[in-house]
């Protein structure tokens, strides 16, 4: 089937973290192909800002916060009131975006902040899936992942590429047990996206090279002063986040939709890697990092 926009019609989709980057251009994009989006954020700003666009299939769902679980049940019970009003509209789908995390060696990362994110990419979301998995049954609904390409280990990023890990494995392994109910668990697998979060974790990265104690940072700083090198090369090459949000839109109107889509700088090559052996894979990190 060709995608059209009529299969948005009175379709609710849930998509975290707007504020900004591949979320926000995600809401963007599907609100204005015709699904009705419940954007979440955190801060009042950044609410108002998405109300401010004027675009009434646009529903701001403001505060979440996936890392804090108070947060929650208030979200959902905001979701669930919208749509008892609109009994026509149906959950579709859930966009799991919302996330951050930084660049470290582990032996210096910092745990609280890890704990924060592996909150929000990990358990937050299943939070919002053991909730809303009735509604989306009921809609013959999807759920989609988005993640880096591939489960490769990459150093000073584990940080993010361990939830990535993890949230590969939940959306597999999800795959398999909602299969009798045909939900699809869609990972959207990305390559690098040109969003605030490359900055931002360029600047926490100088940060913390004040804040490490010296001799441990002694330890790593040539290595890492190379992967910033490398990576401010990388920043230069990456996508812009409608690519990302294109995706998301084809993989939500598809009859059949991939299990898998790469998109975005670099993650052909990234996901390539992933029909290798591991220990092959391993070997060639290895080598690499020497
Ligand atoms: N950019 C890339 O190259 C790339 C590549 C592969 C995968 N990804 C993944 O894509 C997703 C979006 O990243 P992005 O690049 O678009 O970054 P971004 O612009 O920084 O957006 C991250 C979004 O997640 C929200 N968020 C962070 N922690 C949250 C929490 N605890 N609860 C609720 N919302 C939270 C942020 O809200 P605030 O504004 O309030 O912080 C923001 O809206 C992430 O999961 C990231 O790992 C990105």
């Amino acid at each position: 089937m060709t995608p059209t926009s009529s299969t948005a019609h009175n379709k609710a989709v849930l998509v975290t973290g707007c504020s900004s980057g591949i979320g926000r251009a995600t809401a963007l994009y599907l609100a204005q192909q015709g699904f009705t989006v419940f954007a979440t954020v955190r801060k009042e700003s950044d609410a108002q800002n998405l109300r401010d666009l004027g675009i009434a299939t646009l529903i701001p769902v403001c505060p979440l916060d996936l890392s804090h679980k108070e947060t929650i049940a208030p979200a959902l019970d905001f979701i669930r009131g919208e749509l008892s009003q609109r009994p026509d509209l149906k959950l579709y789908a859930i966009v799991n975006n919302a996330g951050g995390g930084g660049v470290a060696p582990i032996e210096l990362m910092d745990l609280d902040r890890f704990r924060l994110d592996v909150e929000a990419r990990l358990v937050g979301p299943l939070a919002l899936l053991q909730d809303l998995l009735p509604l989306i049954r009921e809609a013959h609904g999807r759920v989609i992942w988005i993640a880096t390409p591939a489960i490769i280990p990459i150093p000073f990023v584990a940080g993010i590429h361990a939830c990535d890990f993890a949230v590969n494995c939940l959306a597999r392994t999800l795959q398999i047990e909602l299969k009798r109910w045909n939900i699809p668990n869609i990972l959207v697998r990305c390559g690098g996206v040109k969003t605030a979060a490359p900055a931002r974790g360029a600047r926490e990265l100088e940060e913390d090279f004040q804040q490490w104690p010296r001799e441990r940072f002694e330890l790593y700083a040539g290595t890492l002063r190379k992967e910033q090198a490398e990576l401010s090369q990388f920043d230069a090459r990456r996508s812009e986040p409608n690519v990302i949000a294109e995706v998301v839109y084809r993989a939500l109107v598809a009859e059949k939709p991939r299990r898998r889509y790469q998109i975005g700088y670099m993650s052909g090559v990234a996901s390539a890697l992933e029909y290798l052996p591991q220990p092959l894979v391993d070997w060639i990190m290895e080598r690499r990092a020497q």
